[in-house]
């Protein structure tokens, strides 16, 4: 009586932008506000989960009982995820990860000089795939953040990635996604779908947590 759906599970989930250092007072990172990760940290915590949270940047206050953990880099991100994995049973990858770093960081500001310069990068390691190939692999969840063909390369990197599910959102819409209080999803599991219509944050939260655990709790 009373049972929650995710009683007794542990969830590990990351969520906001990453931070990637040009010099000691610059970097490169991107539009991501947590608010949807953080939105489903809070959801989780009510349907019965332990939750930890790894955040990368962000001007979000902690969802009562979660356990969070800050990071800027993407390198830092995948070691503080790298170290929780194996004792969580679900992972959710909502964070919006640089897909890369500068080859090499200044030691010092960067000088005003040429009309022209150029900066190296090199790609970051791929956080959800390591999950995904984890020994003790949780249930694995990844989003992805498209502008055009959102069910093809969602469907793709479900694949590609061996993920148990992906939840695709278009970001070329501007009130959803990146930054904004609403979002939709196309939600994607070996061999089904669902759609979960424009809504706040918070409401698609819970959808997708109980998509999440109706999933899980059928292994
Ligand atoms: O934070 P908000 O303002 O609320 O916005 C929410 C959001 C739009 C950021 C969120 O809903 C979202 O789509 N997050 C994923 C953004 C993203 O980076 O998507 P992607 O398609 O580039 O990456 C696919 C997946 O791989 C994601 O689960 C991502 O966390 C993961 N990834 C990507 C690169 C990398 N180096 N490591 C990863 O783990």
């Amino acid at each position: 009586f009373g049972e929650k759906l995710l009683d007794g599970t542990s969830l590990l989930l990351t969520a906001g932008p990453t931070q990637e250092a040009i010099d000691p007072v610059r970097y490169i990172s991107n539009h991501s506000s947590g608010k949807m990760g953080f939105a489903l940290a809070a959801a989780a915590v009510e349907l019965g989960a332990t939750v930890t949270l790894v955040s990368g940047p962000v001007h979000l206050k902690t969802p009562q009982g979660v356990t969070r953990i800050n990071v800027e880099s993407a390198e830092q991100m995948q070691q503080a995820v790298m170290a929780e994995v194996e004792t969580h049973q679900i992972f959710i990858g909502c964070a919006a990860v640089a897909d890369y770093r500068l080859a090499k960081i200044a030691d010092s500001k960067i000088k005003k000089s040429q009309e022209q310069m150029t900066i190296e990068l090199v790609r970051n390691p791929d956080i959800l795939a390591g999950v995904a190939s984890h020994s003790a692999r949780p249930f694995t969840v990844g989003f992805a953040a498209e502008t055009n063909n959102v069910a093809q390369y969602a469907m793709d990197k479900l694949q590609r990635k061996n993920l148990d599910m992906i939840a695709a959102n278009d970001v070329s819409v501007a009130s959803q996604g990146f930054n904004a209080d609403h979002n939709a999803l196309s939600v994607f599991w070996q061999g089904g779908h669902q759609e979960l219509a424009t809504a706040p944050k918070t409401e698609i939260a819970k959808q997708l947590l109980t998509l999440i655990a109706e999933k899980y709790n059928q292994q």
